[in-house]
């Protein structure tokens, strides 16, 4: 569809075949009046809604065949664990594993990188070594490393930002050295949107150093399509709820060879092969890493939710997107007292601003008074807000079903918060 030729052998653009008004239609939650007003939620980077497949799944899945998975001896249980089993080929595919047993169910991106920062970091890091985690990072991409550094002895080290918020090439090239064991970094910052070049920035670190490098990908795969065989980094982890899916579940994917050697993290139920009090021996890959019951209709409902964007242009939904921001630099060019944050070379659907003079939290409730929703403060992000010398922002986060109406909503409504602070 990026390109549809018409009867009369015209090809009719990008942005003509794609229709975030039909969108809206499969997310029910959007077809609502909050504080008296239609509601205009933008505040996708926290969680995006979800589309009526991805709620009917999760219904169908507690309704007819909710049941443990691998375990049980009867039909219902065959039926959960072959839809379980087949949402993690999805997950596969999404990513472009190389094997679907790279694919560790998780709770989310934040779990996806404690179970990479206690099992494989605790067990390959010594004194001396070196990590190399971005300012631009969620705290979820920090404290883990902080933790491994101090039990290890390591030391974790910021990859500095320019001024524009992106990832400074310059100096990042000064910190590769053979010490460095791990580089931690988003795909997509979810304070800014900045979107950091991995395809440059991934052989510059492999070329320097014995690093592994940890991607947090919750912020890009509802935006982009993503390689990770071809991103050629070691971890990539996401969240289900910013990808159209459920709270409550996510993946970690990791290079079959770094997983194989890592010890398993929890203990108990699915990671065993067997128990004894001489001695614990454990399951394969991926149930190495999948201790207890997992959110069964959550990664079942995940898999619909891929299926969901999958379906969609996704060359489209970027031209969508960034159509947005584009109107919102427009229409903020009426807002004197309106400062962007983060001005990076490329962004991805975030709109990050302060007024000159107002506080962040105040901005957010005035808007919510009129329908829209964003979210205010540091993102949990606080390094850089640190690095701007701010205490947060408002953040606009678009997302697929988000119309330049939405858009000018939200400017109109600032239009108010303005006269009122
Ligand atoms: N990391 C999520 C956000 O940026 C929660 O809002």
């Amino acid at each position: 569809m990026s390109s549809v030729v018409n009867k009369a052998g015209e090809t009719n653009s990008v942005e003509k075949a794609f229709s975030a008004e039909d969108i809206r239609k499969d997310f029910p939650i959007l077809h609502q009046q909050v504080n008296g007003h239609p509601l205009v939620y933008l505040d996708n980077a926290a969680t995006t809604q979800k589309p009526q497949a991805v709620i009917d799944t999760l219904t169908t899945y507690y309704t007819q065949y909710n049941s443990n998975v691998h375990r049980g001896a009867h039909a219902l249980s065959d039926r959960a664990t072959v839809a379980f089993e087949n949402a993690r080929k999805t997950v596969a595919g999404f990513l472009n594993a190389n094997k679907v047993e790279e694919v560790i169910w998780t709770r989310g991106t934040t779990e996806a990188i404690n179970l990479v920062a206690y099992s494989w970091a605790r067990h390959n890091l010594k004194a001396g070594d070196q990590l190399l985690v971005s300012w631009l990072e969620h705290h979820s991409n920090i404290v883990p490393w902080q933790m491994a550094a101090e039990a290890s002895g390591a030391e974790v080290i910021g990859m500095p930002v320019t001024e524009a918020g992106d990832i400074d090439l310059a100096a990042l090239k000064e910190l590769l050295n053979p010490r460095v064991k791990l580089v931690a970094l988003n795909h997509v910052s979810n304070a800014l949107g900045t979107v950091n070049p991995l395809e440059d920035i991934i052989p510059l670190v492999k070329a320097e150093t014995p690093a592994v490098v940890m991607v947090d990908g919750a912020q890009a795969l509802a935006h982009y399509p993503v390689d990770v065989q071809k991103l050629a980094c070691d971890f990539y982890a996401f969240s289900g709820h910013k990808l159209f899916g459920p709270t409550g579940i996510g993946a970690l994917w990791g290079r079959e060879d770094l997983l194989e050697a890592m010890p398993p993290w929890q203990g108990g139920g699915e990671m065993i092969e067997r128990v004894s009090f001489a001695g614990t021996t454990f399951n394969t890959l991926p149930f190495k890493f999948e201790a207890g019951t997992p959110d069964i209709a959550g990664a079942i409902a995940q898999a619909a939710a891929i299926d969901y964007l999958q379906a969609l242009d996704r060359e489209a939904v970027i031209a969508h997107e960034n159509e947005l921001l584009a109107y919102s630099l427009e229409l903020a060019q009426g807002f004197p007292r309106l400062h962007k944050i983060g001005t990076a070379k490329k962004v991805a659907a975030v709109f990050s601003f302060n007024l000159d003079g107002a506080h962040p939290a105040d901005v957010g409730m005035l808007l919510d008074q009129q329908g829209v929703a964003v979210r205010t403060g540091h993102h949990c992000a606080q390094p850089i807000m640190e690095r701007f010398g701010i205490p947060g922002t408002v953040r606009a986060s678009y997302s697929i079903y988000n119309t330049r109406d939405d858009v000018k909503r939200l400017f109109s409504a600032l239009e108010k918060v303005q006269g009122f602070l």
